[in-house]
């Protein structure tokens, strides 16, 4: 059993590409700390490249990776300051995630050699190849954590809305399945930013939504969609719910439409988590606890609230991890696992064949 408690940096930047999430953390076998968090938003016109990477060319995401690299060092160096980091763990930017491809695959940017040059201590990162070669889905990876956090207590459902939403069954001493439910807040973000030419990347606080009016016809169609009726494991790429989705469904977007649409997708949302409880909790659960950007917009948790009734939606900073602070904390625990060679992967949410050190080591220059 390893006592030692190590300083662990975090990075994560998610499918919203909103910015960098950091984390300092405190981490020994068996515990966890938050120091601090702070998410470190990019700028508008690398928001739109990473948002726009399929049309990138091969020059272009090469440099991307060196940029991505060099922000995630800032990250760090940031979080850090008046601590020595121990290690970092980086889970770079997804730009692509292929699972049901042939050959499965997936693709994470931002380069860790920079980070281990900037901080001058070992980086894990690049944590999903190795489960997609062990035939696995290559996400949930954050189903290990929510074991490690949640395990011990009753059934519960634990979800993190963020681009995309995921939920874990966890409890009982068990992992019982994870996987991705569907969209988080990805086509909301996106009808804003296409209504707002870009200057504005969210509904803030669910202002906008709140006045609209949601279309329960338009709902009850999207459910019959086949990726929500489909058993986990499954994972999604959040080009399944993009802007042809967005299009194929609303025709041309028009400002004085905004509201009504933002408050029908965030239905979308609360109404595809709620009947994935409902179709694939193996029992009971006691509670859902939320965490990711989705926990922040009020609106959102009002309608998930509503549709998940009675089960009570409680928020992860209730229960000990500020919501933002809980994916990039995922991958400082990831670190800390593969740094100290013990698995940190999840079969029985990803598919994988068997346990796992998830993650590659860049050594720094001492
Ligand atoms: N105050 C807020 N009001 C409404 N939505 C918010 C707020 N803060 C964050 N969000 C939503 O959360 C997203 C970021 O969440 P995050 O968990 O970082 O997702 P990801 O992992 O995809 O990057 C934003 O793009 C936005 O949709
Ligand atoms: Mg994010």
């Amino acid at each position: 059993m390893l006592q030692k408690k190590m300083k662990v940096i975090g990075l994560m930047s998610g499918t919203s590409a909103d910015g960098i999430t950091a984390a300092l953390t405190l981490i020994s076998e068996k515990s966890l700390q938050v120091l601090r968090f702070k998410t470190f938003p990019f700028k508008k016109e690398m928001r739109e490249k990473i948002l726009g990477a399929s049309r990138l060319n091969l020059k272009d995401i090469s440099r991307l990776n060196a940029e991505l690299g060099i922000l995630f060092s800032k990250a760090a160096r940031e979080i850090s300051k008046g601590h020595k980091a121990d290690i970092v763990g980086s889970h770079g930017q997804t730009l692509w995630h292929g699972p049901g491809d042939n050959p499965p695959n997936t693709f994470q940017i931002g380069e860790p050699a920079f980070i281990a040059e900037e901080m001058n201590c070992p980086v894990v990162a690049d944590f999903r190849p190795q489960d997609i070669a062990s035939g696995g889905q290559g996400a949930p990876l954050i189903a290990a954590f929510d074991q490690f956090l949640y395990g011990q207590g009753t059934l519960r459902a634990v979800l993190n809305i963020g681009g995309i939403a995921n939920l874990s069954f966890v409890g009982k001493n068990k992992l019982w399945s994870s996987f991705d439910t569907g969209p988080g807040n990805c086509l909301m973000d996106l009808a804003v930013r296409i209504l707002s030419s870009g200057k504005k990347s969210l509904d803030r606080n669910g202002i906008l939504s709140a006045k609209g009016k949601s279309n329960p016809e338009k709902i009850k169609e999207w459910l019959k969609i086949s990726y929500f009726k489909k058993s986990p494991p499954k994972s999604l790429d959040k080009n399944e719910f993009g802007e042809k989705f967005l299009n194929e469904h609303f025709g041309k977007l028009k400002p004085e439409n905004l509201p009504d649409i933002l408050a029908t997708l965030a239905d979308l949302t609360a109404q595809s988590i709620a009947q994935a409880i409902e179709d694939f909790a193996p029992q009971k659960v006691s509670e859902v606890i939320v965490s990711g950007g989705g926990a922040l917009n009020p609106f959102l948790m009002r309608r998930l609230s509503a549709a998940l009734k009675p089960i009570p939606l409680v928020s992860a900073q209730e229960r000990g991890m500020p919501v933002m602070a809980k994916e990039a904390t995922c991958f400082a625990w990831m670190a800390y696992r593969a740094f100290n060679r013990l698995p940190n992967n999840c079969p029985a949410a990803t598919g994988a064949r068997g346990s796992r050190i998830l993650g590659k080591i860049i050594y720094p220059p001492k």
